[in-house]
Parts: C-alpha cells; structure tokens; sequence
C-alpha cells in the first residue's frame, strides 16, 4: 500500500507528518512511500533525504495515497482529491470540524484523529498530543525568557549579584511539567499548582516547589488522567487563593485543560493589574479560550505593562523536533494497524477503535458524532 506524505497548507504550520529516518521501518512492513515535494522542507528534511531512504515523490500525495498522513486537518477542497476509501491519520479537531469530517464521510475514508488516542499504556508511544505538549511546555518558557527584562538565574557578578526570576506554572501535566524542567534548567525559582493531587510528587522531584493554596480537590482527576471540570465557585476561590503567587512572579505559564471544553479562567484582569510592570503570562491554554482573561489568541499583547503571549500552534515553531517526535506516533500507530503491508483493523481493539472517527461512510466515533450533530463545539 502507499503511504502519503502531505506537504501543509495551514498558515505557519512547518511540521511534517514523516521524517526520512522512519521511511525505512515502514518499507519494511511492506509499505511504499510517497512524500509530496518540498513536504519536510520547513521542518529542516528536503526531499533529497527522503529519496535517500527509498521514498518517491508524489504530486499529490492526497490523490496518490492508500494511507495518508498529515498534521493539521486537511481543507474540505483536498479531502475531495483523497482516493475514496482511503486512510488518513492526522490531528481532525474532530469536535470542532464539521465541515471537513462529514467530508470524510462522504468520501468513505478511514479516518484516525490523533487527539483522540486511549490514554493507555500501550498507546504511550503513540500518544501525539503528549509528545506536541512536550515541545510547548518547552517554548513557553523561552518565549518568557525572551520576553522578560530579566535573567532567569542568579547571577553572582563583579557589578554585584542579581536575584533568580520567579516562575510560577499553573497546570502542571505534560507542558506544565516540561516548562517546570526548562525553567529550572534556565535557573528559575519556580512554582506550581495544579488541581490533580497527584501531580505534587512531579512537581517536586524536578526541583520545584509544589503551591498548596488548601483547596479541596479530591475529586479532580478523572479515569482517563485528564483533569475533572470544576465548578465556577471553585474557580473564584482558585483565583482568590493564587493572586498573591500570580503577583509575585516574574513568568507565569498557565497549561490547565479540561478536554473537549473551554480552558477555565484562572487568572483575571485585576490579576494581571497586580503583577509587577514586566512581567509575563505566556498561556498555553490560549487556543482553547486561554486561562488568562486578558488573553487573545494568536496574539501577544501588553495589558496593565504585563506581556501575555497567547501564541498558540508552538510545536511548529519547533519543526525539526515537533516533526520527529509526532511522526514516530504516527508510525507507531500506522504499524499497529498494519500486517503484512495492509491496514488489517479491529476494531474490537480500543486502540484501533478509539481514534476511528469515520469509516465506510459514516461518522462512527459516538461523542464526534454528538458534538457535531450539536453544531460543533
Ligand atoms: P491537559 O493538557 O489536559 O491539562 C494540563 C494540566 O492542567 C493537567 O495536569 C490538569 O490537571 C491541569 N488543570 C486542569 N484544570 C486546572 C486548574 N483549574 N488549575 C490547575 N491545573 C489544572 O493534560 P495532559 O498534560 O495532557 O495530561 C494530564 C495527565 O495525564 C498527565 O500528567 C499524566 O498523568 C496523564 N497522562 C497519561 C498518559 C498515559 O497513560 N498514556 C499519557 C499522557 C498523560
């Protein structure tokens, strides 16, 4: 079968959904490659790398492909060039792209959304959404370094010795914790909270102290690892308790999700007014609405002389790294799905079962197939 390559057409997206280095394992499994030109391009792979490890180079990877693989959804215009019948494995937003998923349906593709993988053990080396977080986690804190009118560690100096930036990350799973790890690394004081218990031991074993501000959150983990919504009073007596840590810091770097809703508010307006002249918020949550309320996405703006960077898409600001680390999930999956050079699906395996969303034309993931028929979230 023929695995395609596509080259990206969203705006600013550089990341690639195969890296040369992994073209061989999947000639091994009995595939055949087809990149389409200038694909890795922007991420650092030019198609010459490709070649030397047995791809060929396809025109249009969506009218060529058995199996295609990309990173950002494709537009409703290339889902109508895809093969009928074919796979495709990708980042959908399937929740919030009604257009393009009923286009899939139409089209009776076999489509894998990415987000959507169990958050189960075997499914760790495929779980793209962690690997993604990893590389924002990362950036935030570069991007605050950036920002910042100050050193990050203390520096002990012939013109005297400069005191350590306070970092303060609220959120801290898989970004929280990377941005934790290159914020102490940079040689930051930092400080973080999250409402999962759990998290506490994480937290400190990078070397960061973990802020108890005495809320009751027994019940903010769900079965899935992800966290439980709470309720809007919780959040007033979250703010409450954080303002004074939010004030003290020079960085703060808010992750906090709630999957398939808005991201909760976490600091307010008259937070942000608190905070010393120069400091920086730099919100990861900024995509899905921002735990700032001051942020807007896409954006970084100056309010009350703090920076809040609401940029959102940084794993492509890093698309060497980003593109290797979220195709050796694709691979990972595709091979799963694979046997002897052909897509042989269970789809009594949740593993296989879990990202479907459509498949010999219908809609087949059950909460896709409620959201959208409530308009999309
Ligand atoms: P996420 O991106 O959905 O959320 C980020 C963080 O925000 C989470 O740690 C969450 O607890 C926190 N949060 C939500 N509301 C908050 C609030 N009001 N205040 C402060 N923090 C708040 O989650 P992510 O990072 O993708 O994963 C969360 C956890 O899931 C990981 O730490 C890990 O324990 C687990 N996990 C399990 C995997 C597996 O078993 N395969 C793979 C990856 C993660």
């Amino acid at each position: 079968m023929i695995v395609g390559v596509a080259k990206e057409i969203s705006v600013g997206e550089k990341r690639v959904a195969l890296v040369p280095e992994l073209v061989p394992k999947l000639i091994q499994a009995g595939l055949s490659v087809a990149v389409q030109p200038g694909a890795g391009a922007a991420a650092g792979f030019n198609d010459t790398l490709y070649a030397e490890k047995g791809a060929q180079l396809a025109d249009d990877a969506f009218t060529q492909a058995e199996i295609l693989l990309t990173v950002q959804p494709p537009s409703v215009d290339q889902i109508g060039r895809l093969r009928e019948g074919a796979t495709l494995i990708g980042f959908l937003q399937p929740f919030a792209n009604k257009a393009a998923i009923e286009a899939l349906a139409t089209r009776r593709a076999t489509a894998f959304a990415m987000e959507l993988m169990p958050r189960i053990t075997r499914a760790q080396p495929m779980d793209a959404l962690s690997a993604m977080s990893t590389v924002s986690g990362y950036k935030a804190v570069l991007l605050a370094a950036g920002h910042l009118p100050k050193f990050f560690p203390l520096l002990m100096t012939a013109a005297g010795t400069l005191t350590p930036a306070r970092v303060f990350v609220i959120g801290a799973g898989v970004a929280g914790l990377q941005a934790i790890g290159t914020a102490k690394r940079l040689g930051a004081v930092v400080e973080a909270y999250d409402t999962r218990p759990a998290v506490k031991e994480q937290v400190e074993s990078l070397g960061a102290k973990f802020a108890d501000f005495g809320l009751a959150t027994q019940d903010a983990e769900a079965k899935t690892g992800y966290a439980k919504a709470q309720s809007e009073e919780f959040y007033q007596k979250q703010q409450e308790a954080m303002a004074r840590a939010v004030a003290a810091s020079d960085v703060v770097i808010t992750t906090a999700l709630i999957p398939g809703q808005r991201a909760p508010v976490l600091i307010s307006a008259q937070m942000v007014q608190g905070m010393r002249p120069g400091s920086v918020i730099v919100d990861l949550a900024a995509e899905q609405g921002g735990n700032c309320a001051l942020t807007e996405p896409g954006q970084e703006v100056v309010r009350h002389g703090v920076v809040i960077s609401g940029l959102t898409n940084l794993p492509s600001t890093v698309p060497y790294h980003a593109s290797q680390m979220y195709a050796r999930t694709v691979v990972s999956y595709l091979l799963h799905l694979c046997k002897d050079g052909r897509l042989q699906l269970d789809l009594n395996d949740e593993l296989t079962r879990g990202p479907l969303v459509t498949h010999q034309g219908e809609i087949v993931h059950e909460a896709v197939k409620a959201a959208l028929a409530a308009g999309g979230r």
